[in-house]
């Protein structure tokens, strides 16, 4: 329900409507996005940042969070594990229980591998079940995998590594494919043929959905395969550490039975890391649109075996997170939202910016809007956002399509009694992505042999900036292409004697290079009650 304020200021949207209605804002110029980049994208300035000051990426900054995260001892620094003492013996060892692992799995048992999938939480609990917009494939007549490699490119500023990007777009119409074989109910005209729209930054109608619940309807079908097939899935049981063999190759992990409290050792001839992404880091004190369990876990343990970060310092602020209601701040408002064209809006009713900049361009516009022009509109909790004149949805495209095309858009809403096919709706941008991660080749393995990285947690595809849809094609591209490569490889991988030397070789070279410090990570789960405990006492 919106404020008496609030509904005065709407009026505003609702008298400049009409003069907006059909024309288009002009997109900007390459050195206006330069500009409102290097002014505003909270990436581009040293705020949140700092150098690291140990291991691969010495000398390098990634946000603070982050970096107090790499900078910490591990787990299991004081616990004796041991390692003669193997309670799972697999070829393929997943981590992670999202898109990306799920997809793995499939395809390395598809080639006769014994899997395991280990999760922190439940199987599915991940970024890939929020996930609403659609996912990206060059596979109509008008498009190809050439165009949507520039568009990846272009979105990148160029920074992308070719080749990942290059797989990226070639598996992407198989990979439809795939997932529509598998049962995804992919929005449909009558005659099959598959809906796309536009996302911000794509120069080709290529995004796929399954109307605003993308990312719950792909894993639902993964999840049922995966379950059909008979893989083994550990719940409640995050990985701490990995293991290594005596020829420093991936060799397994060490899990923490969250019920039992037991640590647990996996042997596996190949690894693979699928944990997703650290939105609940809160860098830069941003609410965030990811998963509860987003905590930067596989970046962490892939860098203590000595995997590249690439991009590490590359954030992705989705532009169009909730900023009111209070209940649902940084909550997701898909990108579909302004593919449907819904146009953004300042305090004074004007468009500001083209309403499918890239991401990055897109939250910069509107930071500026409300930070520095102060053109946004004051929310009851003391921040700021800009309309989103989602009544115009409607007025394009007719009467029915917000609920057709982003049900759970307008049921989320409706629950706080603001109906979006009649009323604009408060947006601010809100964490959504790690653009970089562990940095992997086209077949998914890393620089560690037989450990593989999928999914968010991975870099090096998207460069400084992912588009739309990206997200969810990248988890099942190279999600599949680290099953098929790992599916194969393990079949003449002996595992030489396991060790987790690594862990005191990586505290003594903190402590050399200047690291004092009692953190411990992973995290493995955000601590919303930290300072509450001194707050308590007093
Ligand atoms: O806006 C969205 O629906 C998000 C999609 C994505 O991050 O790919």
């Amino acid at each position: 329900m919106y404020t008496a304020d609030m509904r005065e200021l709407m009026k505003k949207v609702v008298e400049t409507r009409s003069q907006r209605l059909g024309k288009d804002f002009p997109r900007m110029s390459p050195e206006e996005k330069i500009d409102v980049l290097n002014e505003n994208h909270p990436d581009y300035t040293d705020k949140g940042f700092r150098v690291l000051k140990h291991g691969v990426n010495k000398g390098q900054r990634v946000p603070k969070e982050l970096a107090d995260l790499i900078e910490a001892k591990s787990k299991l620094e004081n616990i004796d594990i041991n390692l003669g003492k193997i309670d799972y013996d697999v070829d393929v060892l997943i981590i992670g229980g999202g898109g990306a692992g799920a997809a793995a799995a499939l395809e390395a048992d598809e080639k006769g591998a014994k899997v395991l999938i280990t999760t922190k939480l439940r199987f599915g609990d991940a970024n890939t079940m929020m996930a609403e917009g659609g996912i990206q494939a060059a596979d109509k007549e008008n498009d190809s995998p050439d165009k949507h490699y520039l568009d990846v490119m272009g979105g990148g500023h160029y920074t992308n590594v070719p080749e990942l990007a290059a797989a990226l777009v070639k598996d992407a119409p198989s990979a439809i494919k795939w997932l529509d074989d598998l049962g995804v109910m992919f929005d449909k005209e009558a005659d099959g043929t598959m809906v796309t729209t536009h996302g911000g930054g794509t120069s080709r109608k290529r995004m796929h959905a399954a109307a605003d619940y993308s990312g719950a309807e792909i894993m639902r079908v993964l999840r049922d395969e995966v379950r059909n097939k008979g893989i083994e899935v550990l719940e409640f049981s995050p990985v701490v550490e990995l293991i290594l063999d005596s020829d420093g190759k991936a060799a397994g992990a060490v899990l923490h039975d969250l019920e039992t409290g037991r640590y647990l050792v996996a042997r596996a001839k190949t690894v693979i890391m699928a944990t997703g992404g650290a939105g609940r880091l809160h860098y830069q004190g941003f609410p965030t649109s990811n998963h509860y369990g987003a905590t930067a876990d596989g970046l962490v343990m892939g860098y203590r075996v000595g995997v590249e970060l690439a991009f590490a310092d590359t954030i992705q602020y989705h532009p169009t997170g909730v900023a009111y209601p209070a209940q649902i701040f940084g909550a997701l408002v898909t990108e579909k939202v302004r593919s449907l064209g819904a146009t953004p809006l300042n305090v004074d009713g004007e468009q500001f910016v083209y309403h499918l900049e890239t991401r990055d361009v897109e939250a910069s516009a509107i930071i500026r809007e409300c930070n520095v022009k102060g053109k946004g509109l004051p929310t009851p909790s003391g921040g700021s956002g800009v309309w989103l004149d989602t009544p115009l949805i409607e007025i394009i495209h007719g009467e029915g399509t917000i609920e057709k095309r982003i049900p759970a858009m307008m049921r989320m809403y409706l629950k706080f009694g603001i109906d979006m096919r009649k009323e604009p709706i408060l947006v601010y941008p809100t964490l959504h992505y790690q653009n970089g991660g562990l940095l992997i080749k086209e077949n998914g393995e890393t620089q560690v042999e037989n450990l593989y990285v999928a999914g968010e947690c991975a870099g090096g595809i998207h460069g400084k900036n992912r588009l739309m849809g990206n997200s969810l094609l990248d988890i099942i591209v190279f999600g599949r292409r680290a099953g098929k490569d790992a599916g194969e490889k393990y079949k003449s991988i002996e595992v030489k004697e396991l060790t987790l030397d690594h862990i005191k070789k990586y505290s003594d070279e903190m402590k050399y290079n200047g690291v004092e410090t009692d953190r411990v990570s992973p995290i493995l789960l955000p601590s919303y009650t930290h300072g509450r405990e001194e707050d308590e006492k007093n």
